[in-house]
């Protein structure tokens, strides 16, 4: 355990006081992981909207057991503590309300082709810039929680990646020639998702279901999505009234998944 990670820095968000984000960022120099800490401290996991920051990060996970890389400073890596206040069904819908929140950070820097991917990544030009690891505790007698980790590549060139993704991620820096400060990035997501959220929560869903599809770069796509070790293709036509996807498949059948993994054909 490092010092940082035994003293983290408190700060408050500007602009967010009151709503499902609590206000709060422990502030951490390097952790092996955001997502990971808060799974080692699930006291914190208590505290509705805590927001855990960490100006590096040495081990980060992504979905499906990836690794993230780009854990360097200067790009962003956090997570945060959200207590769903809805019904179980809408709850997998929570990752495109935070795909939703990056978008709208991003596009107040002027980035132009934007895209999201189901369920949750932020593309530009079909390049991703941003990935989202949504891992919950559904636990009996204990309040239900989704740890929402987000890793945003703020900084550098995509040759700091393998060259196995380099050609299929970006930075923002790269796109707008610009630097952003993580902070800065951090508290202009956190001011979207505190809104999207406390909207949400009060049963305004399907205008974010809406906002999602439109600025989606899968419907209407062809993909393969693994449905219990099995390949299935299939099309995308859009989200249900719950947020899961409606697919069609080859044999004319009609899906709604809300977990998983999907490839482009
Ligand atoms: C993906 O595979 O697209 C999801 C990547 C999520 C990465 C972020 S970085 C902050 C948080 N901590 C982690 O270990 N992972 C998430």
């Amino acid at each position: 355990m490092t010092q940082s990670e035994r003293n983290p820095v408190p700060l408050s968000i500007p602009g967010v006081k009151n709503g499902p984000l609590g206000g709060v960022v422990l502030y951490f120099d390097r952790l092996e992981s955001t997502n990971s800490w808060l799974k080692h401290h699930p006291d914190y996991l208590e505290q509705e909207g805590l927001v855990i920051f960490s100006a590096c990060q040495t081990k980060g996970r992504g979905r499906q057991g990836r690794v993230w890389q780009g854990g360097d400073p200067g790009n962003l890596f956090t997570s945060i503590v959200i207590h769903p206040k809805t019904e179980a069904r809408l709850i997998p819908s929570f990752s495109l309300l935070i795909g939703l929140a990056v978008r709208e950070a991003l596009l107040e820097c002027g980035l132009k082709g934007l895209s999201l991917k189901w369920p949750n990544d932020v593309l530009v030009k079909d390049r991703k810039i941003c990935g989202i690891l949504c891992e919950s505790r559904f636990e009996r007698e204990k309040t239900p929680v989704i740890i929402a980790g987000i890793g945003l590549n703020l900084v550098g060139s995509t040759q700091s990646f393998t060259p196995e993704i380099s050609g299929k991620v970006t930075t923002l820096q790269q796109e707008i020639n610009e630097v952003v400060k993580p902070k800065e990035m951090l508290f202009s997501i956190l001011g979207h998702l505190n809104r999207i959220i406390l909207d949400f929560q009060q049963g305004v869903s399907r205008k974010y279901f809406d906002l999602w599809e439109k600025n989606s770069s899968s419907i209407g796509r062809r993909i393969l999505f693994h449905e219990i070790g099995e390949k299935i293709n299939g099309k995308i036509l859009g989200l249900n009234e719950y947020g899961h996807l409606r697919v069609m498949t080859g044999e004319g059948k009609l899906m709604e998944i809300h977990g998983g993994e999907i490839e482009f054909l």
